[in-house]
Parts: structure tokens; sequence; C-alpha cells
């Protein structure tokens, strides 16, 4: 029996678990698969991966919000390894009980990179980026991005302060959210939660006049106040995080199981699932 879990708190909603599901169908390893949720009590990482190791064995884990910080350190306290990308993020979203030992990877960063390269033909070489908002999503991009060949990256937050540490530490430029008036970025991309509070980062229409593409890192039923934003501002393709979310699963299926898995028919599936309206 491979068991995994997705760890976060909540948890309940995740779809981790079918988004697995249909990778373990189509890589024909269903038989003995299992992938369950498990939530932890926020401050209480340890103790949750400790019972959960003893008296599951899991094979792997994904680990959600708000505990990738937590997962990262005790990866490196237990003697595991993390991956150059894992460790630039200072955050993991993948955990593999390995038969060398324990092994951490993040997968979000190279998620949303293939989501746009693959799925929609969008190519970070030579793009100019904009990244709204400087928490872990924004630090965990950065970790992949830097190495993709973009022309430039600009990172904007809401308390600028935190930006330019940011900023700082991958060698990027930070800006204010009013200095992105004058535009001249290809591709816009929202890290922050605001989408959460119903809310748009506060950066002015002008952002997006030569802006080929937008991207929230969040999905929902209906288009999030940045993707209202984006497309109020003319931006042809607008996206949500749906995308990301399957490739970055992909991306942890193939670093359990050495297998790519073709992720259209998932994407498919999970978006209708996320997109679909109640009748
Ligand atoms: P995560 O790990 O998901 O990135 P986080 O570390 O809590 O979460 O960071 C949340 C990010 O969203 C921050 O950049 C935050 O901006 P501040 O640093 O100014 O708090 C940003 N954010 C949250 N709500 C926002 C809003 N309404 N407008 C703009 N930025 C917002």
């Amino acid at each position: 029996m491979s068991r995994y879990f997705v760890i976060g708190n909540p948890v309940e909603h995740s779809l981790s678990p079918e988004i697995h599901s249909m990778f373990a169908a189509s890589a024909g390893i269903q038989d003995g698969f299992s992938y369950e949720k498990a939530r932890f009590e926020t401050g209480r990482f340890v103790e949750g991966i400790s019972a959960l190791v003893r008296e599951q064995s899991p094979k792997g884990c994904n680990v959600t919000l708000p505990f990738k910080l937590d997962a990262y350190d005790y990866c490196l306290s237990h003697g595991g390894r993390v991956t150059p990308r894992a460790k630039a993020a200072k955050a993991v979203n993948t955990l593999f009980w390995a038969p060398e030992g324990l092994r951490a990877d993040n997968t979000d960063g190279i998620g949303l990179v293939q989501d746009l390269e693959k799925r929609w033909a969008v190519s970070m070489r030579g793009a100019r980026v904009l990244i709204l908002g400087a928490g872990g999503a924004a630090r965990g991009l950065l970790a992949v991005l830097k190495d993709e060949g973009c022309a430039s990256i600009h990172l904007a937050n809401r308390t600028p302060a935190k930006a330019a540490d940011l900023a700082a530490d991958f060698g990027v430029r930070s800006v204010l959210f009013t200095d992105t008036w004058a535009g001249g970025y290809d591709i816009i991309i929202n890290t922050t939660s605001a989408s959460l509070s119903n809310e748009a980062p506060a950066i002015p229409n002008s952002a997006f006049k030569d802006a080929s593409v937008a991207y929230d890192l969040f999905y929902s039923i209906v288009d999030t106040p940045f993707m209202r934003l984006a497309k109020d501002s003319g931006v042809k393709l607008v996206l949500d995080g749906v995308g990301m979310l399957v490739e970055q699963a992909a991306e942890s299926f193939y670093f359990w199981n050495g297998i790519r898995v073709a992720t259209e028919p998932v994407y498919r599936a999970i978006s209708e699932k996320v997109h679909r309206l109640p009748e």
C-alpha cells in the first residue's frame, strides 16, 4: 500500500485527493494507492507529522497552508534533503519518504511555469514580469522564476518594506504599487491573498497596458477582483490558479513515482468542477 496525504488547516476543500487519484489511474498504479486529507492543529506540525509517520507510514505528503515553512524545517531537522528550489523558497509543499531517506521539494513555482508554458504557450524567457505580493507564495515563485530567463522581474507589495526585503534576497527590483502606472509588463502575477477578502491589489489600470497575460494564483467559481481588473484593463489572457494547482500536483506525483502523467484531462475535470456555477 502506498499512502499519501495532504496536510493543511483548513484542508477540507482540498482538491488534491481527486487530482492524485486521477493521476494514479492514468499511470495504472491505482491499486494500493490511497490519498487522504490530514488536518493538523495550527502550530503543531511536528506533533502531527510525527504521529502520521508513526501510525500511517506515508510514502509522500503534500503540505499546504499554513505549514509549508514547518515542513521545510522538519525535513532539514530530520536528516532530510531539500531540492534547490525548495531551499530558495525556504518552504516545502512535497515530502517524500524515499528509500534513501526523507526528501522534500517545492513544486508551486514550477507548477505555474508549466501551466503558462505548456498549456497556454506563454514563455517566461524574455518576459517582463510584475509579481504582486511578498509572502510565501511570492517567494516560492521567485525561487523558480529567477532561473527562467525573464527579461526583468519587479516585485510590488502593499507593505513596501517586505517587497524590498524579498527582492533583495533574489536580486530582483522592488517597486511601489503606484510606480506600476507606467506599465511595461508582459505578465502580471497576483500572489497576494487579497482575493480572499474579495479585493484586488491597489495597482492602477494602466499597469496592465502592455500586459498580454494576467495570472491570479487564487481560484474560485467566479473571476477574482484582480482578474476583473485585468479584463477591464484589456488583458487578453486572464487566468486563475487552477492550472497551477494541477501542474504542481503533477510535479509532486513525478517526485514520488518518477512518472510523468498527462495533465490536460485532469485540468479539464478540475476546472469544470471549480468553475461550475450552482444550478
Ligand atoms: P502567502 O504565504 O499565501 O503568500 P502571506 O505570507 O500571508 O501569504 O502573504 C500574503 C500577501 O498578500 C502579502 O504580500 C500581503 O501584503 P502585506 O505584506 O502588505 O500584508 C498580501 N495581501 C493580503 N491582502 C491584501 C490586499 N487586500 N491588498 C494587497 N495585498 C494584500
